[in-house]
């Protein structure tokens, strides 16, 4: 049997004009509604993450901003940066791009963010708030899997979905998310890891699949059941001489003989990727109704 692709490009699409509508409604209004992205140091991957998210903002009619700082500023510095955007009106959305360099307090950084801007829903009153079953943001990467999964038809409901990754990014709140007695939830949750005794054991039992390690192809075709749903978040880069830009991005799973046991899959790049850049979108507009009283549509 082989798998249907599930084309994240345009179920991205989709949401991205449900936003556009919201923002024209805000725009209407005659206030500036903008997100600003703070980078930290010179990781080239996080340079073109953030340079996609503020061209994802431009197509929407959201401004942006990109504050570039250097890889050996002190947390002292990078706080006094976030709290000049905390304070700033026209901004709706900040987002500290990650990894940061090792001598930042990651969980003092995202602590230092207004929640009510927080729209990456790392701030730790948001992620409580995800996980008590009350959220005032989504938070982007698992909030983009679910509506994958319920947009290609696959509801997650009853199902045993198997993640792989226990990131605050992405493992953990996806598991928050699925857990709820909610739509779009309601699922049999396993988080196995780096500590997980026999992880075959668990990914072979999985009704849905979703891995988020970002380690190159390390989800197998045995590791697979047949028929299952395979969401693959990982993105690495791997040295290809015959790319221009001398490397390929892939994912954690091993596409082809994974593809040909699955029923679904989504490809990396074209998967989760802009779904990942479309919730933001949706987060940040969020932000901007609430911050300006408009009532939640
Ligand atoms: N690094 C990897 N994914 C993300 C994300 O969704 N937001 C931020 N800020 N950093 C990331």
């Amino acid at each position: 049997m082989g798998a249907s692709i599930i084309d994240g490009k345009r179920i991205a699409d989709g949401i991205r004009a449900e936003v556009r509508i919201r923002v024209e409604r805000l725009a209407a209004r005659g206030t500036v509604h903008g997100l600003t992205a703070v980078l930290v140091g010179d990781n080239p991957a996080s340079q073109l993450y953030v340079r996609m998210k503020g061209k994802a903002c431009e197509e929407m009619g959201l401004a942006h901003w990109t504050i570039t700082l250097p890889a050996d500023i002190s947390w002292p510095r990078l706080r006094e940066e976030i709290g000049k955007l905390n304070a700033d009106p026209k901004v709706h959305g900040i987002l500290v791009q990650q990894p940061l360099p090792p001598q930042m307090p990651v969980a003092d950084v995202v602590a230092a963010v207004d929640p009510r801007k927080d729209v990456d829903c790392f701030h730790p009153e948001n992620v409580g708030l995800v996980l008590i079953g009350t959220p005032r943001f989504a938070p982007a990467t698992p909030a983009g899997v679910v509506e994958l999964l319920l947009r290609s038809g696959n509801d997650p409901g009853g199902k045993d979905v198997v993640i792989v990754g226990r990131s605050n990014i992405v493992g953990k709140p996806l598991a928050a998310l699925l857990v709820q007695k909610a739509r779009g939830a309601n699922a049999t949750v396993t988080v196995a890891h780096s500590g997980t005794r026999d992880l075959a054991a668990h990914t072979r039992r999985a009704d849905i699949l979703v891995s988020a390690m970002g380690s190159p192809r390390t989800i197998t075709a045995d590791m697979v059941r047949d028929g299952a749903v395979v969401i693959d978040v990982g993105t690495s880069r791997v040295p290809d001489p015959t790319m221009k830009q001398g490397y390929r991005t892939v994912g954690d799973v091993d596409f082809e003989p994974v593809k040909a046991k699955a029923r679904a899959i989504t490809p990396v790049p074209g998967g989760v990727g802009p779904m990942t850049i479309a919730m933001l979108l949706s987060n940040t507009v969020q932000a901007a109704e609430s911050a300006e009283g408009v009532p939640r549509t």
